[in-house]
């Protein structure tokens, strides 16, 4: 004898929209697909959150931009993030109008339709967390920044992180809170700068860019993330946060900390010439200058830092083998 069961899969129902699973709600993650992004959902979900993703391409637990536009936030939606974002130093592009306009688009035009479709939402978010970068300063080799200096107009960077920023606080008219995270580089064995560089590195042929006395903002993945999850779920917390680890290093001393997590030199620079002809100016300016960058509202807000110094941090990113965070 067969017996037949009927049973409901709660998972399909929520993709549906049907039904909301978490008593935390739902966190919506623009370009949740991505770097951070992998990270920060795996763990929004471990904490207990419904997510979902917006995203190109479609798929389980996403929605695509004309989906977001054409039906507004899901239901019960706690808060949203922003995180999308062409790469800006694919080596593979070169620095053209119309990737400049990718570039621009994919950060602005994404945090403004996010944006908007918070301000229109007839039940709001909590929050709406964006990220934005530490190019928003001058590069400097003296100058100090916080949260309070000045900038956003000295370069591209500046002006494409002022625009960014300005499509996020769009939210406050509507009294939602807004938060602003300039992030330094993010520090993580499975993406961003550690990927493309691990392995001329683990070979014994990494060292320092130019002259390695640029400062070079940077934070630990596992720390950006908590930063996240930090202002989503602190009321008080409103506003920028430098999202970088509190210890300012050069790139020299990075590029060091690096080589001695693998027990390589660091001895073979890259010379500033050669990232000028590979990326052009303005992208060879991000690489080959840099900023000095304190997280002072974090550290004032009581944030903790599990990878506060850049040794741990690179001890850290420094596993040959790794298992890779699993796409939401
Ligand atoms: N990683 C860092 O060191 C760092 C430092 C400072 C700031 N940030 C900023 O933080 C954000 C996330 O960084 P990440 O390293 O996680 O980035 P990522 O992995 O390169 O990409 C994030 C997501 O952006 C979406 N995207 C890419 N190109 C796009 C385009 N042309 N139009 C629309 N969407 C596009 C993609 O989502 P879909 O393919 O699903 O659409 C992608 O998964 C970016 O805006 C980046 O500039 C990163």
């Amino acid at each position: 004898m067969f017996k037949v069961t009927l049973r409901l899969d709660p998972e399909a129902l929520f993709v549906s929209g049907a039904m909301s699973q978490s008593r935390l709600g739902t966190v919506l993650v623009g370009g949740g697909s991505g770097f951070i992004g992998t990270s920060l959902t795996a763990q929004l979900r471990k904490r207990g959150y419904d997510v979902m993703i917006v995203s190109r391409k479609p798929g389980p637990y996403r929605m695509t931009w004309s989906e977001l536009s054409q039906s507004g936030l899901p239901k019960n939606t706690t808060a949203v993030v922003g995180l999308s974002g062409q790469n800006v130093l694919d080596p593979l592009r070169r620095w053209t109008p119309g990737f400049r306009q990718n570039v621009w688009a994919s950060r602005v035009n994404s945090t403004r339709s996010l944006a908007e479709v918070i301000s229109a939402a007839p039940v709001k978010p909590n929050v709406f967390v964006s990220i934005s970068g530490v190019g928003f300063y001058e590069p400097s080799e003296t100058a100090e920044y916080t949260e309070e200096s000045a900038g956003g107009e000295a370069d591209y960077m500046g002006r494409l992180c002022t625009a960014w920023e300005e499509a996020a606080r769009g939210v406050e008219d509507a009294g939602v809170r807004s938060v602003i995270i300039r992030s330094g580089v993010v520090l993580g064995r499975h993406g961003g700068m550690i990927q493309q560089i691990f392995m001329p590195f683990y070979l014994g042929l990494g060292g320092p860019i130019g002259s390695g006395r640029q400062f070079f903002p940077w934070i630990h993945i596992d720390d950006i993330v908590s930063l996240f999850i930090f202002a989503i779920e602190n009321p008080e917390v409103s506003g920028v946060l430098n999202g970088v680890a509190p210890q300012p290093v050069t790139n020299g001393e990075f590029s060091a900390a690096l080589a001695g997590a693998l027990h390589r030199p660091a001895v073979i620079p890259l010379p500033a010439a050669a990232v000028r002809l590979a990326f052009g100016e303005t992208r060879a300016r991000m690489m080959v200058e840099g900023q000095r960058v304190l997280p002072r509202r974090p550290l004032q807000l009581g944030f903790q830092y599990r990878y506060p110094d850049i040794e741990s941090a690179c001890r850290e990113v420094a596993r040959l083998r790794y298992t890779p965070v699993k796409p939401y």
